[in-house]
């Protein structure tokens, strides 16, 4: 795929010309006529760089940098002043308001394709997804074992890597017992221990990826170490950089949390932008839900970033919906049908349901779900090549809508 260079220049003429240079040389282009018309479309746009002229009515091309730098998608985008003005003291002003390169006009057209070049090629020498992004940290967690949090957690990381292909890690936090490499089939070539051996300021992005395993839905898995004793090395503070670490970088992470508020456990819940509480519908699970959400509120965790997850983790018959949530004084968010048909051969085969194919109405719910705890900015605007699982999301959601 081509760069995408944003060309920002309220003269038509001036802009024509750098974008035919531009395309000479077989970038993508795009263009604006002031800075407001710049910061408002590139969240749309995404450019790989820009291009702005200094003179412009309203907001100069030092205010528009200064403006960029401050929003999450342009922080780290690379931004080139292109200007008549040519004095040391403007050149300054351009880099103090946050540019990478100054040139000015009339410039040579090799030039400007050499200089584009270049920086450009700081940004294709990272991966596609490090232009700094604010990941979602989502956890899941419950203090009662064997009610389906790793299920959810593999379902979800793996859901969302599908509908919007980007990376999604799964961080696996149940270090003495972790499943989520297994249920998905990856064999446990490197894990947490592996980092773990390094004090915390050695470990970067680079490092945590070569130790992670890679599935074929774009998930990434950071799996459990393979010996218990090897959690030992893993602290709250490793975990906390991880976390921080990896969510400039992905859009989504997962937590598969384990049963307890060990301070590995809570270093994710304290860097959880959402918190996914399980229980099944019966009384021991209600009970930890309710001593989970008093530990929450002792923590000060806003109540909008817990959902409460029902799992029929069984047939018999249970606690209704309403009885739970008038228990914990709480809506219930999603109900997960009692299905060991497929949950349970999802696991023998390392299958999340939500990769089913054809897909099945358990695959549908994960979809659903994975879109709705999706950031903003993938809700809008729809994307511009849409996976099979976002054509899908869409048709129903569609559906639903025909039907109010
Ligand atoms: N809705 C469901 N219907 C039927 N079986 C389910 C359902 N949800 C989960 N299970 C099954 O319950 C078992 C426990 O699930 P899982 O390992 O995800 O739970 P957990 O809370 O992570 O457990 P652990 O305490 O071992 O960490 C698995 O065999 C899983 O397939
Ligand atoms: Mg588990």
């Amino acid at each position: 795929m081509p760069n995408r260079i944003l060309v920002v220049d309220d003269d038509p003429v001036n802009q024509k010309l750098v974008v035919i240079v531009l395309k000479q040389a077989g970038y993508e282009t795009f263009t604006a006529n002031t800075g407001a018309d710049a910061l408002n479309r590139v969240e749309e746009i995404r450019p790989d760089l820009i291009i702005s002229d200094v003179e412009m009515p309203e907001m100069n091309g030092y205010e528009l940098t200064r403006q960029l730098r401050q929003k999450t998608t342009t922080a780290h985008s690379p931004i080139m002043i292109l200007t008549s003005h040519d004095t040391v003291q403007e050149k300054i002003k351009g880099f103090e308001a946050g540019a990478d390169d100054y040139m000015t006009k009339p410039f040579e057209p090799s030039e400007l394709q050499a200089r584009v070049r270049v920086l450009l090629r700081r940004v294709t020498a990272l991966p596609a997804e490090t232009h700094k992004i604010k990941g979602k940290v989502i956890a899941v967690f419950s203090l009662r074992g064997g009610i389906g949090t790793s299920t959810i957690a593999a379902n979800l990381a793996t859901g969302l890597a599908q509908l919007w292909g980007c990376g999604t890690g799964l961080i696996d936090l149940v270090l003495t017992s972790g499943q989520s490499a297994l249920m998905l089939n990856l064999p446990l070539r490197k894990t947490w221990a592996d980092l773990a051996r390094l004090p915390v300021e050695e470990i970067d992005a680079e490092l945590i990826e070569r130790v992670s395993l890679s599935h074929r839905s774009g998930a990434f898995v950071l799996a459990a170490p393979n010996r218990p004793e090897q959690a030992e090395l893993i602290t709250g503070d490793k975990v906390a950089h991880v976390i921080t670490t990896l969510r400039e970088r992905y859009h989504y992470l997962v937590l598969d949390l384990p049963h307890d508020f060990s301070a590995t456990t809570l270093a994710g819940l304290d860097n959880a932008d959402e918190i996914l509480l399980v229980l099944a519908p019966e009384l021991a699970s209600l009970h930890a839900a309710a001593c989970a959400l008093d530990v929450f509120d002792t923590l000060k965790y806003p109540r909008q970033i817990i959902r409460l997850v029902l799992n029929w983790t069984f047939e018999r018959r249970g606690l209704a919906r309403k009885e739970i949530e008038d228990a914990l004084q709480r809506l219930i968010d999603v109900v997960l049908p009692f299905a060991p048909d497929a949950f349970v051969p999802a696991i023998n085969r390392g299958v999340p349901p939500v990769l089913e194919t054809p897909p099945t109405p358990l695959a549908a719910l994960f979809e659903d779900w994975a879109y709705a705890l999706s950031q903003p900015e993938h809700h809008k605007p729809p994307p511009a090549t849409p996976s099979p699982a976002y054509q899908r999301v869409a048709a129903r959601l569609a559906q639903r809508q025909a039907k109010r």
